[in-house]
């Protein structure tokens, strides 16, 4: 299968290259979205040091469903007024949540979580699922990994 190289304490930089190098990688010329979905799942689950979960919510009739990840099990449905991953769906925006605790209607999946960001992945300027990620250490999240998640959300809006 595909190896990596690069050492989780490199720069941010350099790791989602080389993160997105492999996502293109893995997902070129599959047409599989689920697939395609739970190796990159995997992906930022083996590359991006202290998570608690990492995975995909699908946009299926009007809410978000869970699809692949990462952690715990999680919450099966959610609507698009509730939690970060609801406001990501709803407003197309990236959520950075340096404090889950201090973001209006957060839903705790896993007590551990004290940060979270949440890309939506869009496909013709639509919302069809969006990339969450979760850290048991708070304000783990910055603007450079929303830019990093932010190319990774482009690379996958027709391959998922
Ligand atoms: N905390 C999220 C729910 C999903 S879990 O983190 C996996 C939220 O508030 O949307």
């Amino acid at each position: 299968m595909y190896a990596f190289n690069i050492a989780a304490d490199a720069p941010k930089a350099e790791l989602y290259a080389e993160l997105l190098n492999s996502a293109d990688a893995l997902t070129a010329g599959e047409l599989d979205g689920i697939a395609n979905m739970a190796n990159i799942a995997a992906l930022l689950w083996q590359f991006l040091p202290d998570l608690n979960w990492a995975g995909f919510y699908r946009m299926v009739d009007g809410e978000l469903v869970l699809g692949p990840f990462q952690g715990k099990a999680a919450c099966i449905r959610i609507p698009l007024d509730k939690g970060v991953c609801g406001a990501a769906a709803r407003t197309g925006a990236t959520q950075l949540a340096e404090d889950v605790h201090a973001f209006p209607g957060h839903i705790a999946c896993d007590a551990d979580s004290r940060s979270e960001l949440v890309v939506p992945v869009k496909r013709d300027g639509v919302v069809v699922a969006v990339i969450d990620l979760d850290s048991p250490v708070p304000a783990r999240f910055d603007a450079e990994d929303a830019d990093g998640l932010e190319m990774l959300a482009k690379l996958l809006s027709t391959r998922i």
